[in-house]
């Protein structure tokens, strides 16, 4: 199948592997309302499409994204509350409500600049890899705004509140290297291994049973504003859940391989998957 094309972002594959890339180099990737609406209409067709089974989340150029457009998406839409609205609403739904239900895994890769309202979208990937030379910043507080969408919100929910608090508050940009040190991305890399680090992320999740990873990383999303008593509750009928979803789950392939073939170690790595 061919993929759609896009005025502001592109859609690549390697095998299961889909890059998503905002695709405006020129003007580092800021967020202008044309790249809400396609972001939303590519991450919806994604999220269905057999082939993509990671997403990566990639910036073309010099930035990953500088944030939203302060032109396109805020001066321009000023005097327009429908076009204000529709594109607030597109640029929430995909940031954030599609990105962080996505069903398969998500990864973010960024280099260069990530600024702003980049945050969401930095925070609804389940994974993020950066170069170590990338520069993260909450800059709004340096022209007069807060860290508005949902952006403070995403900061209390990734970040310890010292960190998130300081950079919020001080605008202070951070490396790659730092975000690592506080947790708000997986790896920080030399930019040339960005690209191999990430590829090598994605082929590590394309191993392991698709339905236990969906199931997985919603369960781990889900619990966490639930009350303990909730939690276990709704992890008993997740479980009920995937056993359905999944043949190789509910027929316990992996506890038959430890506990009566004694050919597998479940805690050395990865069960390796019988090729399809
Ligand atoms: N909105 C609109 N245009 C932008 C944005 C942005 N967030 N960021 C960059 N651009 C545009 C610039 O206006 C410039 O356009 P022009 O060529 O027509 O003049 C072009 O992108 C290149 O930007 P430069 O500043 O020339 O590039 P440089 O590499 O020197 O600096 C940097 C990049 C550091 C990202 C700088 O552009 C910057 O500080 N941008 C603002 C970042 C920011 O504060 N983002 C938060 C926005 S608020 C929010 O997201 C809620």
């Amino acid at each position: 199948m061919t993929d759609k094309t896009y005025d502001n972002i592109k859609i690549t594959r390697d095998g299961a592997i889909t890059f998503v890339t905002l695709n405006r180099p020129e003007k580092r990737n800021a967020m202008s309302p044309g790249l809400h609406y396609d972001m939303q209409d590519a991450l919806t067709r994604l999220d269905d499409d057999a082939q993509t089974r990671v997403l990566v989340l990639a910036g073309a150029g010099e930035a990953w994204c500088a944030g939203q457009d302060l032109k396109l998406y805020f001066r321009e839409t000023a005097g327009d509350p429908v076009e204000r609205k529709k594109s607030n609403n597109a640029s929430h739904n995909w940031r954030h409500h599609i990105l962080s239900t996505f069903s398969k895994p998500t990864i973010a890769m960024v280099q260069g600049y990530c600024f702003g309202g980049a945050f969401t979208q930095l925070c609804s990937c389940d994974f993020a890899v950066a170069d170590e030379a990338a520069t993260f910043g909450l800059s709004e507080v340096n022209w007069g705004i807060l860290p508005g969408g949902i952006v403070s919100w995403n900061l209390t929910d990734q970040l310890m509140p010292r960190h998130a608090l300081y950079y919020a508050t001080t605008g202070e940009p951070f490396s790659g290297k730092r975000a690592e040190e506080i947790g708000l991305v997986n790896f920080a890399v030399p930019k040339d291994q960005l690209m191999a680090k990430t590829m090598e992320l994605a082929n590590r999740l394309l191993n392991l049973n698709p339905s236990v990873v969906r199931f997985t990383k919603e369960a781990v999303r889900s619990v966490r504003h639930m009350r303990a008593d909730e939690a276990r509750d709704y992890l008993g009928v997740k479980q009920d859940g995937l056993a359905k979803a999944d043949k190789e789950i509910a027929d316990k392939v992996g506890m038959k391989e430890f506990l009566d073939a004694k050919s597998y170690r479940p805690g050395l790595g990865p069960y390796q998957r019988p090729k399809a």
